[in-house]
């Protein structure tokens, strides 16, 4: 069997939650989690507001905590924003940079998903660099191009597999219900992997590639059984602890 890199499982709560449901969806993963060793890493991403509260929750247990977004430099007059340091500082250890909805809503660019990506790695975050194709991109036949594009412009000098993690989120798929199939998951992925390859090396194999998406605990173990598959980055379904568990434990 060809060899596979450890699962990542990371559950994007966007702009969901006060401090109540927060603890508490944290609060049931963390017993799941000690009762039952997971077949995979966990990572959870809540709002700013709720990092601190539900770092001190999993402190004890395999889950890991992330941040939704951070700024290139460490500190400064940037109102608003929060540095790669300072979610370090609050107990995070994975951030994720250019989520379609930032490059959509903040206009942010490759350059700047780089920059960030490359603040992650000064505070010793890894991060989780987001990059998909839109529909009229698919519908063109461009979804290669672009998302290799996207590799090569978000991705630091400075990549590797121990700080860098990278998501396939064909933008017409979030939360829209819609996946892509496992056909053009597998195309994508590989040719994610080949890029990866080339650039770094052996250590192009090691830098995990997940799935996002409409990833739900009907579709997850089609998807995550996937060539070159290392996970998913959900976002719906992880604002439920059940469906988020079974996700998780889909692994293969
Ligand atoms: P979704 O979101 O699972 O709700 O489609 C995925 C994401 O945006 O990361």
């Amino acid at each position: 069997m060809a060899h596979r890199n450890r699962p990542l499982i990371a559950g994007n709560w966007k702009m969901n939650g006060l401090r109540r449901d927060g603890v508490e969806r944290a609060r049931a993963l963390a017993g799941r989690a000690a009762a039952a060793s997971p077949p995979c890493d966990i990572v959870l991403c809540p709002p700013a507001t709720l990092i601190a509260a539900v770092a001190g929750i999993v402190a004890d247990g395999p889950i890991e905590i992330g941040g939704q977004d951070c700024h290139g430099a460490a500190s400064g007059a940037h109102t608003g924003d929060l540095s790669a340091e300072m979610l370090a500082d609050a107990g995070c250890r994975y951030v994720i940079v250019g989520h379609s909805e930032r490059r959509a809503d903040h206009g942010e660019s490759d350059g700047e998903v780089r920059a960030k990506a490359e603040a992650a790695q000064r505070a010793g975050l890894s991060a989780i660099v987001c990059l998909g194709e839109d529909e009229s991109q698919r519908d063109a036949g461009r979804a290669l191009e672009v998302v290799g594009a996207q590799l090569a412009g978000s991705l630091p000098p400075e990549a590797n597999a121990a700080n860098t993690v990278v998501a396939y989120e064909p933008v017409w798929a979030i939360g829209s219900g819609r996946t892509a199939s496992a056909t053009d998951i597998a195309a994508v992925h590989a040719h994610l992997r080949g890029l990866l390859r080339a650039r770094l090396g052996d250590d192009g194999g090691g830098v995990r590639l997940l799935y996002g998406g409409s990833v739900k605990p009907a579709n997850a173990a089609e998807i995550l059984a996937v060539a070159e598959v290392d996970g998913a980055l959900v976002g719906g379904a992880s604002l439920d602890a059940d469906d988020f568990w079974a996700i998780c434990q889909s692994c293969p």
